[in-house]
């Protein structure tokens, strides 16, 4: 891997905290950062961050083998603004969700109706609780271009984007390295448990390799725009219960998980060689074969496969699951047949051209 140019270590995190969270949708967060906000805060803040998608070795990465990620251009856009009142107003259009949260009391108050979506909403109070500690109101409208919950990190993408603008609203100058880690101890304090695949790729952009149990991030120096179309189902996979299901698989059979593991582990790194040498047809190749083992696994769905094959027969060169499966989303490989593909998959399924993101969180100022 010679063209890697910047290595990033990461320590190991530890979850700081329970979350508790009841039926009326208050959730209890222990405080962990106080800030002292130093000067005005500024009019109108804007921060956006990508979404990311896995090219190879998701689930194989659970148990230490390697994987490739990518940014891309489908991505969270957060503003901030003052309010007259000291209260701390979220609007997700997109989602039909609004509300208020009280970093003080660590309170959620859903003013919609009942949405499934409600969720993200912890991430937005938990990033806020990073990086508020000023009395000043904050209305914080959320725009995505993102599905939720579809495997493409949508709430890394508004974590990082809420922490980027709330931070800088409030005056503070906050390095991308920092973003990273409170973005990071947020999905931690969340979600119980997280790699940082997600809030790596929201905050650099770019594309990264994974080893080591996603512990090592290696920024991977692709100087050329990967055609891909996503395709997501209706179904959305509960990641949690898909790697316990191939942890279960594993134990039952380790004779035979183990080797598909190594496979995938073989397959990742041999991509990273047909990505930088831009060698089309091993790319998608293995992506394909990828994705037989995903199968073997038994992450995939009837679903899931529709697209692969329809994919695969409007002329993509390798199709497979992006992410944990059991629903959520595909990627395709496409050089030459972008068009052809999206076109199929929309009349079965939600489909849509991304590019890899090389810009990570964006911050805009009105002042
Ligand atoms: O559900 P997603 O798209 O965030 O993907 C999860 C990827 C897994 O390898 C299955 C789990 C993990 O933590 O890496």
């Amino acid at each position: 891997m010679n063209q890697v140019h910047r290595r990033i270590k990461l320590k190991n995190h530890q979850n700081k905290s329970q979350i508790h969270t009841h039926k009326s949708f208050i959730i209890n967060i222990p405080k962990i950062f106080k800030f002292a906000i130093i000067g005005e805060s500024f009019m109108q803040v804007t921060a956006s961050a990508p979404g990311k998608a896995i090219l190879f070795g998701e689930h194989a990465v659970v148990y230490g083998k390697p994987a490739i990620a990518v940014a891309v251009n489908k991505k969270a856009y957060v503003t901030v603004q003052k309010r007259e009142d000291e209260r701390i107003h979220v609007d997700i259009k997109d989602l039909k969700l609004s509300g208020y949260i009280d970093p003080e009391n660590n309170e959620i108050e859903i003013e919609s109706r009942e949405n499934s979506k409600k969720g993200i909403l912890n991430y937005v109070l938990s990033a806020v609780k990073m990086v508020h500690g000023s009395a000043q109101g904050m209305e914080i409208q959320i725009n995505l271009d993102i599905p939720i919950g579809a495997g493409l990190g949508s709430s890394a993408a508004v974590t990082v984007a809420t922490i980027a603008a709330v931070s800088k609203f409030n005056n503070m100058n906050l390095s991308k390295d920092e973003i990273a880690e409170y973005a990071h101890d947020v999905e931690l304090e969340v979600q119980g448990a997280a790699s940082r695949i997600d809030t790596t790729l929201s905050t650099y952009g770019g594309v990264i390799y994974l080893s080591k149990n996603a512990e090592d991030i290696v920024p991977l120096e692709i100087n050329w725009n990967i055609p891909l179309v996503i395709g997501c189902t209706q179904d959305r996979g509960n990641t949690g219960e898909l790697v316990e299901s191939v942890r279960l698989k594993r134990e039952g059979y380790p004779e035979v998980l183990n080797p598909i593991l190594n496979a995938v582990e073989a397959l990742t790194n041999d991509a990273v060689i047909s990505l930088q040498k831009k060698d089309e047809k091993k790319i998608g190749e293995l992506m394909n074969i990828n994705q037989g083992l995903l199968d073997a696994m038994g992450v995939n769905t009837t679903e899931l496969s529709r697209m692969i094959y329809l994919a695969r027969k409007s002329g993509a060169k390798g199709s497979k699951i992006t992410g944990a499966g059991g629903g959520g989303s595909i990627i395709a490989y496409c050089p030459g047949k972008i068009e052809e593909v999206t076109s199929n998959l929309n009349t079965i399924e939600k489909a849509f051209n991304v590019e890899i993101s090389k810009e990570g969180v964006r911050i805009e100022v009105n002042d």
